[in-house]
Parts: C-alpha cells; structure tokens; sequence
C-alpha cells in the first residue's frame, strides 16, 4: 500500500486516479483549490482519503500545502496533475505549482507529471515567459516544461522514478465531451507509474502513452535545456530544486 498525492483531484483525470488507487487500496491525498470546492472529494474523503486545499497560483498556498504535507505521514508518490488549458492560470498551475512541490517535497520516490501530446507544438525556449500569469500563457508552451522537469527529476534525483504521461485526449472538462481517447486509459499509467513494482513501471525519465514509452520533444532530455529551465524557475521562485 501506497500514499499519493494526486493534485487537481476535484474533477477529470486527477479524480479518475484519486478514485482508482483508493478503491485498489492506496492510501490517497486528495486536493482542492479552496474548501468550497473541496466539499467535491467528500465521496473520497468518507472513505478515509485526507485531503490539502490551495490554490496553485498561489506560491504561498503551494509553500503551505507542501509544509503540510512535509508535517504528515509521508509520501510515497506524487501525480502532478491539475492543470488548465488557458488563461493567466497556465504557467502558474502548469509548471510552477509542480516545480515547488517538487523542490519542496523531497521525500517522495514515485513523481508523475501530466504531459500532452500539445508537448510537441510547444517552444522549448525560457526566454521571456511570463511565469507569474500576468498574460495569458500558452498552454503548448508549458508541457515541454513539465515533461522536461519530470526528466530533469529524474537525471537529478537518483532513486527516484520520475516520469511524465501524455494521457491522451480524453473526455474530461479540459478535454471536452467529444474527445477521441478513453478515459481510463487516460488515468491508468499514472496509477501504474505511482505504485506498480513490474520492472517497466520502475523507469525513470520516461515519456509514456497508454503504458508504452514514447520518444518526447527533442528538448525534453536536452540536458542543457533542462539546466536553463531549472535556473529560470529557480530564480522566478526563489527555491532551488
Ligand atoms: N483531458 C485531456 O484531453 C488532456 C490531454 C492532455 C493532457 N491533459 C492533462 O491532464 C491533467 C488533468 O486534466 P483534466 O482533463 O483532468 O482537466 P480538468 O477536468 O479540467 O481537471 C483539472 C483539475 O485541476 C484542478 N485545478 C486547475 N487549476 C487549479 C488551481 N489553480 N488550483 C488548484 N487546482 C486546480 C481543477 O480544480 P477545479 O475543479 O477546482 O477547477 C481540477 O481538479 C492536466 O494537467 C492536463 O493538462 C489532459
């Protein structure tokens, strides 16, 4: 048995995998944006998941969610998945909010980043980003981050399984009704990555599609690339990794 942090697990893909690990009998941190919306987990929570709430644009409720985390029982496993589509919110939740929960949770040896497929029409390049979300940022733009934080993890931290999943495009609110993908495809390789112990899901610095391991953005393990990024989120945060 296991205990994972599944971020965004309100709704969609984060939900999906909260409810899947509970019910294979996992121990679940669920979390919610704020506490009105955490009355959404109440299913999860009546089944013994314990829960942290913040907002992830905002850096100090990520700082506490993490300090809270750091004060419980510990982690065995992280899925970094809330993320948005669009708006000022896209760099904030999409790779700031993952990148301090990462440098400031060191314990856990299991780390899942949500990817995209969207990955690879993003441009690799840290130069003027606005990580705060003062504009809009572009969605394509934050998942070659992510996924190269979820590989820069895992040439960094040795002993810990890093990995990033593109699940697909799935009929979840951020994938629309019409989305082509299934839906438990779309939460199980992170479920698999958190806690299964077969030899594949052991594999650090993967990119993965339905459980198969795919070649990512040639940026993605681009070790310098890597190195710009962890600096430049060094810097705008304050926290190194
Ligand atoms: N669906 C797809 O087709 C698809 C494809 C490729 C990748 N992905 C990735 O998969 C992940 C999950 O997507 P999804 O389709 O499940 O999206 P979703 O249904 O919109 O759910 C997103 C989750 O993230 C949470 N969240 C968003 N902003 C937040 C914030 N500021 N603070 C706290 N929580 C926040 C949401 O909370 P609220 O409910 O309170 O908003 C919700 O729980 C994302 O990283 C996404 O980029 C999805």
């Amino acid at each position: 048995m296991s205990r994972i942090l599944v971020t965004g697990s309100t709704e969609g893909l984060g939900r999906a995998a909260a409810e899947a690990l509970q019910s294979a009998g996992h121990r679940v941190v669920v979390h919610a944006r704020s506490p009105g919306r955490a009355t959404a987990l109440r299913p999860l929570l009546d089944r013994g998941a314990d829960a942290v709430t913040g907002d992830l644009t905002d850096r100090d409720a990520v700082r506490r969610i993490a300090a809270e985390l750091n004060d419980a029982d510990p982690l065995d496993a992280v899925i970094h998945n809330a993320g948005v589509w669009r708006g000022p919110a896209v760099m904030p939740v999409n790779i700031i909010a993952p990148y301090l929960l990462t440098a400031l949770l060191p314990a856990p040896r299991r780390l899942v980043y949500l990817s995209s497929g969207s990955h690879f029409g993003g441009q690799p390049t840290v130069q003027g980003v606005d990580w705060l979300g003062g504009s809009a940022g572009s969605y394509a733009d934050s998942k070659p981050f992510v996924t190269a934080l979820a590989a820069a993890v895992a040439r960094l931290r040795p002993g810990v399984r890093s990995n990033a999943v593109d699940p697909g495009w799935v009929p979840t609110r951020m994938g629309g009704p019409g989305a082509p993908d299934d839906l438990e495809l779309g939460h199980l390789t992170q479920e698999w990555l958190a806690t299964s112990d077969e030899p594949e899901a052991l594999t650090t610095g993967g990119y993965w599609y339905h459980r198969e391991l795919r070649p990512p953005h040639p940026a993605v393990h681009d070790e310098a690339f890597q190195d710009r990024l962890l600096a430049a989120l060094a810097e705008e945060t304050g926290t190194a990794l």
